[in-house]
This record gives C-alpha cells, sequence and structure tokens, in this order.
C-alpha cells in the first residue's frame, strides 16, 4: 500500500502526509530528505562528483519513529543538518543527477514494498510509484508557501527573512519543474489539493476522507 503527495517546495506536504501517516497508521516517506542527505555528505566531501558513482556504498539509512523521519549516513544523525541553508541551496541540483535519483527511487520503493506507507515529493505520482493507491497534488502560491516555511525556519531557531526563503522557493521551482529527469509534474491521476484558502486541518480532513473512500484503509 502506498499513497503519494507531490507538489512544489513548501506546499505542505510533509505536514500533510506525517498527519495521514499517524491517523491512517501508515510509515512516513520523505524523499525529499533523501537527496538533501545525500546533497549533504557530498557537500561534506568537498562536492567530489564521484561521490554520484559510488552510492552504493553510501551507508544512507532512515526511520520512522515517533512521528518522525531520521536519516542517517553510518552512525551519524543528519537529520537536523539537512535542513541547512546550504544544503537547501544545492539539493535541486544533486536532485537532478540521474543516478542520484535511481538510488533514491529504489531506496523507496523497498521501503514501500516491505511497509504500508504514505511517501512525498515530486515524482512520486509519476516516476517512481506509478501505481499508487493514491495519489495527492498540493499547490500554493509562492507568496503563501514562503509565508509558512519562514515561520518554521524561524520556529527551528534559524535566522530566516522572508524575501531571502520567497527566492529560494521560486529558485527552487525553476529547477524542479524545469530538469530534464522527473521534473515536477502533477500525474493525470492526481488529485489537486489548492492549500492557499485552507487551514491545516481543513487539507488533512479533505485528503483523509479521499484516502478512506478509495482504499481499504480505516481510522485507529
Ligand atoms: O521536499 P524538500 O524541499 O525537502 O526536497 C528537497 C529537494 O529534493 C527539492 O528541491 C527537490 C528534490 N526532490 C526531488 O527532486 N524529487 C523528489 N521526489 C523529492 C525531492
Amino acid at each position: 500500500m502506498i499513497i503519494v503527495l507531490d507538489g512544489p517546495a513548501g506546499s505542505g506536504k510533509s505536514s500533510t502526509a506525517k498527519a495521514l501517516a499517524s491517523k491512517l497508521t501508515l510509515q512516513y516517506l520523505d524523499s525529499g530528505a533523501l537527496y538533501r542527505a545525500i546533497s549533504y555528505q557530498w557537500i561534506k566531501t568537498g562536492k567530489d562528483l564521484s561521490l554520484f558513482d559510488n552510492l552504493d556504498e553510501m551507508p544512507l539509512t532512515f526511520t520512522y519513529d515517533s512521528g518522525e523521519f531520521r536519516v542517517f549516513i553510518g552512525e551519524e544523525d543528519c537529520t537536523a543538518a539537512i535542513r541547512s541553508k546550504k544544503v537547501s541551496g544545492s539539493v535541486s541540483k544533486v536532485a537532478a543527477n540521474p543516478t542520484v535519483r535511481a538510488f533514491v527511487n529504489l531506496l523507496m520503493r523497498q521501503h514501500a514494498n516491505a511497509h504500508p506507507s504514505i511517501a512525498d515529493g515530486r515524482d512520486l505520482g509519476t516516476v517512481v510509484f506509478p501505481d499508487a493507491e493514491v495519489k495527492f497534488f498540493l499547490q500554493a502560491s509562492a507568496e503563501v508557501r514562503a509565508q509558512r516555511r519562514t515561520k518554521e525556519v524561524l520556529e527551528s531557531g534559524q535566522n530566516a527573512s522572508y524575501e531571502e526563503v520567497l527566492q529560494n522557493i521560486k529558485e527552487r521551482d525553476r529547477l524542479d519543474s524545469t530538469r530534464e529527469h522527473d521534473p515536477l509534474r502533477k500525474a493525470e491521476d492526481a488529485i489537486v489539493v489548492q492549500t492557499d484558502q485552507m487551514t491545516f486541518d481543513e487539507q488533512v480532513a479533505f485528503c483523509v476522507e479521499h484516502i478512506l473512500s478509495k482504499t481499504s484503509l480505516t481510522i485507529e
């Protein structure tokens, strides 16, 4: 069982997916975090492109426990570090690499085969899980997404200006939707959730109702 949520940066995919995972007792799979972890390691090892030729050797693992998706490289828990500005600034470039994409897709499919999951990303409904039981595509204007992301960053204790976040979101939208390999795109059979005017609870309730009508899942 796999349910997917795709959409641009800051559209509320991860918080929605986590809320759905908790309500429906599913594992949550954060594909962006896997791209971020690879970017983090790439920066840490001096931006050596040969890293991408040996991804099989990268000890990248992840867990979902108590509502939190954690990523590890070897013994190192890099869950917090992958959210840094440095990583955010280079992740679109790393995620455009087809070898990196094939590696992340394999990890995700292996996990979803073993555990009923809900996953979020950019190309899950189109490329990674074309046969997903339910597909959502979350949308909101760049301005609304930047407001939400700025609030999140400030709440996590880091510095952020709305203008800087808006610029980063627009640049990532451009890179993610115009790249050659697996660009951000709505699957034909995905349900569009336009979240600008919705509260978080409304958007979760909308998704729950849809999932319950399309699957055999039940609420705890
Ligand atoms: O969801 P996020 O902002 O943490 O994602 C980080 C980056 O990873 C984003 O800029 C695009 C990329 N990404 C992707 O290309 N494909 C996915 N399925 C998920 C994320």
